[in-house]
């Protein structure tokens, strides 16, 4: 197995490097795909840094080449990049497809995230899991993320947020790419991070995993907050429209897991309307009463006497209750 695990290492890298390769071979698919990159921006050196590449629309040209090099097809299956038909024909696994590989902390690549140029479905074809890809234990780009001298991480949702916002010199951002967060990657992020900002698409999807995700942390010593997208569906589309200076007036600005809290819950009333407001604040009761400290309670307890005009006394004595009632 220690034997077949480093030879699928061999295999991926190899095969990303062909991919690479293949970016600047003299086909008009390669030009589609240079010129795909091209257009979301992408600079040479982002490229180069975080070796992206494409994969040919053909069924053995990645194959072929991995025979050349001396690997079977044990190898490549085992790595994921071969698979085999109901037939038994062996055949490559990503094709027509822009590349990225995944890589570990010790820079080995571990796995590829494949995008189709266009609108088809599906639109990302991950690798699939193997001796040295967990998908549960992988965290994208954290091998670059970690030599950053910041200790404040940008977790995202996609492999694009990822690499636009290294491009654009936030060099702490990293996702868990094909999948949800899991606890074992909120571990691996406080090995190197003090406070994880999340950075999910402003889209319900990415709401939902926010909140799951502040669930996740609130059991790590990890500082939390959340940064919320306005005006785009995510980071990168965000730093397209409105460039790297107003990002990091959004990181400025992020909110702690009981304001994110707060703010989702209000967006759902109307607080100029009596009913409304009295709803309102029973939902926030409802937070604050559960796993917030003394302190933070007043000041919340404070802040909504103000936004609601109703007495600070009135909120605390009902947050009393909430809280003895557990
Ligand atoms: P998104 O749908 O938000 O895609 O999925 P994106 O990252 O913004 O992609 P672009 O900008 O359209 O290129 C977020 C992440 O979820 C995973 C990928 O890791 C993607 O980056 N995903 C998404 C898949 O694994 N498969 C899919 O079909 C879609
Ligand atoms: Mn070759
Ligand atoms: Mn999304
Ligand atoms: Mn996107
Ligand atoms: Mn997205």
């Amino acid at each position: 197995v220690g034997r077949l695990r480093s030879r699928v290492l061999s295999v991926n890298k190899e095969t990303a490097r062909f991919f690479y390769e293949q970016l600047n071979a003299p086909t008009e698919e390669a030009a589609a795909a240079r010129a795909y990159w091209r257009g979301r921006g992408l600079s040479d050196s982002t490229i180069r840094r975080f070796g992206l590449g494409y994969a040919p629309n053909d069924f053995r040209a990645l194959r072929m080449h991995l025979r050349a090099k001396g690997f079977t097809e044990e190898e490549m299956l085992a790595a994921g990049v071969e698979k085999r038909s109901e037939k038994g024909n062996v055949y490559d696994a990503f094709r027509g497809r822009v590349m990225t590989p995944i890589f570990d902390l010790r820079g080995n690549v571990i796995a590829f995230g494949g995008r189709v140029l266009g609108n088809e479905k599906p639109k990302y074809i991950n690798s699939p899991e193997t001796l040295v890809y967990k998908k549960s234990k992988a965290m994208f780009a954290l091998s670059i993320a970690k030599k950053s001298t910041s200790r404040r991480y940008i977790l995202c949702e996609g492999y694009m947020d990822v690499i636009s916002l290294h491009q654009a010199g936030f060099d702490t951002a990293v996702a868990a790419c094909g999948t949800a967060l899991t606890a074992e990657q909120v571990r691996l992020l406080a090995e190197y991070a003090d406070e994880v900002v999340l950075c999910y698409d402003s889209d319900e999807a990415g709401q939902k995993a926010t909140a799951r995700s502040l669930g996740l942390f609130s059991e790590s010593p990890v500082k939390v907050s959340v940064l919320n997208i306005p005006n785009a569906k995510d980071p990168d589309e965000f730093i397209k429209k409105f460039g790297r200076d107003a990002f990091d007036r959004l990181l400025n600005g992020t909110s702690n897991a009981i304001e994110y809290k707060i703010q989702k819950v209000k967006s759902k009333y109307d607080i100029t309307r009596a009913a409304d407001r009295v709803e309102y604040i029973k939902e926030v009761i409802r937070i604050l009463a559960d796993g917030v400290s003394p302190t933070e309670r007043d000041i919340y307890a404070g802040r909504l006497a103000e936004e609601t005009d109703v007495a600070k006394a009135a909120i605390l004595n009902q947050l009393d209750a909430a809280v003895k009632a557990g």
